[in-house]
């Protein structure tokens, strides 16, 4: 069964993933488009069925999953687990600023140039690198 779980686990990891490092790429090019425009219209159907309709639902399924797994088989104990959950965290916390942004930019009311969106995209991404190394390599 553990493995099942882990199989559904890394399933939701690339979804999120996906979603994470997709949104704030639609940010940068949604900058672009003049407001009340039919480009910004379809920026904003676009960013917010990602959210409600990937993002979201995954990261909610990454979570219980993986906190299931520390569980049961390590018993939340290890470094490598403290340091992995550590980084979730601020990937999560990433996520809920996104969601914000989603929202602003749904009332029209986004100030955030496209190089600041570009500069939030590289963070999930080197975040996933720290935590791929942490769950596989388990260094500490
Ligand atoms: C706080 C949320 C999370 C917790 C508590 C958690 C915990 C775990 C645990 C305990 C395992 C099993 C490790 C093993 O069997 O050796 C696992 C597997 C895995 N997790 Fe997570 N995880 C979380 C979120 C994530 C995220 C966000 C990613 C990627 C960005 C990720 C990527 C993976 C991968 C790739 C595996 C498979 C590793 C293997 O088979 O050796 N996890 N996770």
């Amino acid at each position: 069964m553990y493995e099942w779980i882990k199989a559904v686990h890394v399933m939701a990891v690339i979804s999120w993933m996906a979603g994470m490092l997709y949104l704030p790429r639609l940010m940068v090019y949604h900058v672009e488009a003049p407001v009340g425009s039919i480009q910004s219209a379809t920026f904003k159907i676009m960013e917010r069925r990602l959210l409600k309709g990937i993002i979201n639902p995954a990261m909610i399924v990454t979570w219980v999953l993986g906190l299931y797994l520390a569980w049961s088989a390590f018993g939340f104990k290890g470094g490598w687990l403290h340091g992995k959950i550590l980084l979730v965290l601020i990937l999560s916390g990433i996520h809920g600023y996104l969601a914000g942004r989603v929202r602003a930019f749904a009332e029209d009311r986004n100030v955030k140039s496209a190089r600041f969106y570009r500069i939030i995209n590289e963070v999930p991404a080197v975040l996933m690198v720290g935590i791929v190394i942490l769950v596989i390599v388990k260094p500490f």
